[in-house]
């Protein structure tokens, strides 16, 4: 039976474009395309670890709204158990998302509905995180609400993982114990850490500051660069599998959530690192959030380039 992934976190519905650039203050641009997709790092993420092998349980915040339904039903398609997605009056999560042509993106969040995730909706859904063996969050849904999920993952003795994004500064002090895995790519690395992560050797000495304030292994994303993996007495540097991008949105989440999988259902770390690497991969070669996730079958039929 497949271990279990407990995700806490966001829904948002994506308001994509593409245009040939990003725009700059106070610019109009005509874009090229217009699309509402799935998306929120929370489900992204719950999605990538049930293709990638997990069963999975989402714990979020859905609004009223035609959008709420729709994102609901993106996750039930995939075997997400969504018995702690709650609905509530109002608009749901959305993102407005600006893809470029060289394949970057400009992201802004409207938390919505994801502002409603409490601490006390996560104690009236305990059972669902008492059934993980993977509790995995981010930071769309309220700080404290974050901070519960940490300390109750870690009380009920679950592997947990923070992707701390978006990160907009340092992380509460006393979150970092109760973290198994903490996953930043550089620029929330160099927000957590206050190191300028723009090389191998300065994500070490940001990694190595997070493992000091107590996070038990760190995993930097590097994008084509790779990741870099520390648990505080050595490190790894794991290349990214060559391909060519399409639309890097949701490449983070698809690490993350293939990561989550690989490891719940017993993988090395090296393993589950390479793993989510190519689930990643192949990702960016694909438009949107969660349509551009990979299968446990795309990743197993990944041939390097
Ligand atoms: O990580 C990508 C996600 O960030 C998008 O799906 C968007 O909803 C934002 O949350």
């Amino acid at each position: 039976m497949p271990a279990k992934v407990v995700v806490v976190g966001s829904l948002n519905m994506d308001l994509v474009t593409r245009a040939s650039r990003l725009p700059r203050a106070g610019e109009t641009l005509i874009g090229q395309t217009f699309s509402t997709v799935p998306g929120g790092k929370g489900a992204n993420q719950a999605v990538a670890s049930a293709r990638l092998g997990a069963d999975v349980s989402m714990i979020g915040c859905v609004g009223s709204d035609a959008y709420g339904s729709q994102l609901r039903e993106a996750l039930l398609v995939e075997g997400i158990d969504c018995q702690a997605v709650s609905t509530v009056d109002g608009s749901s999560g959305v993102a407005l998302i600006v893809v470029d042509d060289s394949s970057q993106n400009a992201i802004v969040i409207v938390a919505g509905s994801n502002g409603e995730l409490t601490p006390a909706s996560l104690q009236a859904f305990d059972a669902v995180l008492q059934a993980a063996d993977v509790i995995v969050c981010q930071l769309e849904v309220p700080m404290n609400t974050v901070g519960y999920a940490l300390k109750r993952g870690r009380e009920l003795g679950k592997t947990v993982i923070l992707n701390p994004a978006p990160a907009s500064g340092p992380l509460p002090a006393e979150w970092y114990a109760s973290i198994d895995y903490l996953i930043p790519n550089e620029s929330e690395a160099s927000a957590l850490s206050g190191v300028t992560v723009d090389s191998i050797d300065a994500a070490k000495v940001a990694a190595t500051q997070l493992i000091q304030a107590g996070a038990g292994k760190v995993i930097v994303t590097l994008g084509a660069q790779g990741a870099l993996f520390t648990d505080g007495q050595r490190f790894e540097h794991l290349q990214a599998p060559k391909v060519k991008a399409v639309d890097t949105t949701a490449a983070g989440d698809t690490f993350v959530g293939g990561f989550a999988a690989a490891l719940a259902n017993g993988k090395s770390e090296a393993e589950a690192i390479r793993f989510g690497q190519v689930a990643a991969a192949l990702s960016v070669t694909r438009a949107g959030a969660q349509p551009s996730i990979p299968t446990l079958h795309d990743v197993q039929g990944f041939v390097p380039s």
